[in-house]
């Protein structure tokens, strides 16, 4: 099956096969024909955070369900179930649309529900962690379906249990705990001057979202424009010993904070654009103008292309600052 319109970097990859299901309940069926039972399927959402940069092996899969339902709703606070193959944006757009509050930092990020919970998608100060109540997940080897609650998914900065066991489970829907109070967060940088530039004083949470739209716009080239999977790099997360050592040298280096008092994340962007890649360009394969992050296909760059381009920024980050960077998108067909 060809690959070239199921990833947002618009790669040409062949898979030996690709199956989409509408219907989770199929799973055990479809898993347990020898096609699927000889390899662990890839399952691919949205193809918005993934490098072919060969063709895979294995087969692939999609859910395509698509329904959204309260399943619950109580003072305010409700359970907002989604199947794994519902388009995130609209889903965010959605939610907010009923009225409720919580996930209007996050819109426009791209793919789908099914893969918001697998690297904890997160933008201006906001993880879908904080929202997620459960995620309902198939696991190929025991024929069980699971729930996991928030604590059992091992939620980190692009990061869950999903991402340590690869292959373990197949998310089929996820509930997300919404308010209908508002709880803004505004403090990400970019958000408040938006607003102001829109002419807002006191935002509606669906106003945040339009602010945040406009960011991502401005920022982010668009995947249907521009091949690109948003972020290549996750930003490195290094103990605070060292971050002191490098603000000696690089007092605009930014920083922010980790997950505990040890640590700092710092900016990949600002490294990589140190490194003066930000708008370079091999051939198809390219960094995007607009962001040091993220990674553009101009045309028709291939994956491998895409990686070594990546490989080389990593590199001259290592060589500079002695920070290792590491790729966000899974790539498949090679090691990093
Ligand atoms: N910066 C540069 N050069 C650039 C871009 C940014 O030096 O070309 C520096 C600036 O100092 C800026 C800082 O990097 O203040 C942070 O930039 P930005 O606000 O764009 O955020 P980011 O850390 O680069 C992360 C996420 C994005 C998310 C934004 C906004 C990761 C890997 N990326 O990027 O997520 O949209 O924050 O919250 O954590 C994605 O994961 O695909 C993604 C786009």
């Amino acid at each position: 099956a060809p690959l070239e319109t199921r990833n947002t970097f618009g790669v040409a990859a062949t898979a030996p096969l690709l199956a989409d299901v509408r219907d989770a309940a199929a799973l055990p069926e479809l898993l347990a024909r020898p096609e699927f039972s000889a390899r662990a399927p890839l399952v691919i959402g949205g193809g918005s955070n993934l490098l072919f940069a060969g063709d895979p092996g294995m087969p692939l899969l999609a859910l395509t369900a698509h329904g959204v339902r309260i399943v619950a709703e109580h003072d305010g606070h409700a359970i907002v179930r989604a199947d794994a193959g519902v388009p995130w944006h609209g889903f965010v757009m959605r939610t907010l649309a009923d009225g409720f509050a919580g996930l209007e930092n996050l819109a426009l990020i791209p793919g789908t529900v099914g893969a918001a919970p697998i690297q904890n998608i997160g933008a201006y100060g906001v993880e879908v962690r904080e929202f997620v109540h459960a995620v309902e997940a198939f696991e190929p080897s025991t024929g069980q379906v699971h729930r996991l609650d928030a604590q059992a998914c091992k939620f980190a900065y692009r990061d869950s249990v999903f991402k340590h066991e690869p292959d373990r489970f197949i998310v089929t829907a996820v509930e997300f705990a919404l308010s209908r109070a508002p709880s803004l967060k505004l403090d990400y940088a970019g958000i408040g001057d938006e607003l102001i530039a829109m002419g807002i004083a006191a935002p509606t949470p669906r106003q945040v979202a339009e602010a945040v739209i406009a960011i991502r716009r401005r920022k982010l080239p668009d995947p249907a424009v521009l091949g690109n999977a948003g972020s290549f790099f996750k930003n490195p997360i290094v103990p605070a010993a060292l971050v002191e050592a490098l603000q000696a040298e690089y007092p605009a280096m930014p920083v922010f904070r980790g997950s505990d008092a040890d640590t700092r994340k710092l900016s990949a962007a600002w490294f990589i654009d140190a490194c003066g890649w930000k708008g370079h360009r091999d051939g198809d394969a390219g960094v995007a103008p607009t962001h040091a992050l993220v990674l553009v296909n101009h045309g028709r760059a291939t994956g491998q292309q895409l990686l070594d381009l990546a490989r080389r920024i990593a590199e001259s980050v290592q060589r500079r600052f002695n920070v290792a960077i590491e790729p966000e998108p899974r790539v498949i067909g090679a090691d990093w």
